[in-house]
């Protein structure tokens, strides 16, 4: 598994403001964007299909490459959180698929359970899949996201994670479960604590986001 945290000072600019516990709501939400912007990019780099031709500028003909718009990438917002941090995949990424999936951990039990999967029932051979979660704690939401996607025929080479703050716990499970698979996230914290809070972590990044 490849964990990628990109060395770009915006990055750890971001990662600062969602720290702070005096940001406010509404500045955490477009912290956590602006965040998911950068890293979206870092992940789509070297990833994306190309198509080439010739067009013509106003005073030359030039050659070009584009996005090929016939395979859009999956992007799984995972909620809540996960919709702040992928607000901005659908402009960034010229062709995409949204679709969402609705996890929350219980709070004494630390165990993710489904509440909303809008996931097609099979994905096709091949496409790339984004999945979007800001906060890899104990590994149990992503690991239960990442297998409802391999049910559907995606392999775990085909999927990139994009976080804003994971953990050894989750990053020891999903190297354990899917050797391909590429993470990238703002910065890696060293503990989660027996509530389930990354340390230091930025708290409940859902109820930030959201409250
Ligand atoms: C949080 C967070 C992750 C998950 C991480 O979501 O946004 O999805 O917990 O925990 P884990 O790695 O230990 O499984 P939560 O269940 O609080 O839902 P929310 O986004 O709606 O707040």
């Amino acid at each position: 598994m490849l964990v990628f945290v990109p060395p770009h000072p915006l990055i750890k600019h971001w990662v600062s403001v969602l720290r702070n516990e005096q940001t406010p709501c509404a500045i955490f939400k477009s912290a956590m964007a602006e965040l998911g912007r950068l890293l979206i990019y870092e992940a789509s780099r070297d990833w994306l299909p190309t198509i080439t031709g010739e067009i013509e500028t106003p005073v030359a003909v030039a050659s070009v490459e584009f996005i090929d718009p016939r395979e859009p990438v999956l992007v799984i917002p995972i909620l809540r959180a996960g919709l702040a941090l992928a607000e901005h995949a659908p402009s960034i990424l010229p062709a995409t698929k949204t679709y969402h999936l609705g996890l929350r951990r219980d709070e004494e039990t630390l165990q993710p359970s489904i509440y909303l999967n809008n996931l097609p029932d099979k994905i096709p051979e091949g496409t790339r899949v984004l999945v979007v979660d800001p906060m890899l704690a104990t590994g149990g939401t992503i690991v239960t996201a990442i297998d409802l996607l391999i049910e559907r025929g995606v392999t775990s080479k085909q999927i990139k994670v994009v976080s804003a703050v994971a953990a050894p716990p989750a990053l020891q499970k999903l190297n354990n479960k899917f050797p391909g698979l590429h993470v990238y996230t703002g910065i890696i914290d060293p503990e989660v604590n027996e509530k389930g809070f990354i340390i230091p972590g930025l708290g409940d990044a859902g109820d930030r986001s959201f409250a």
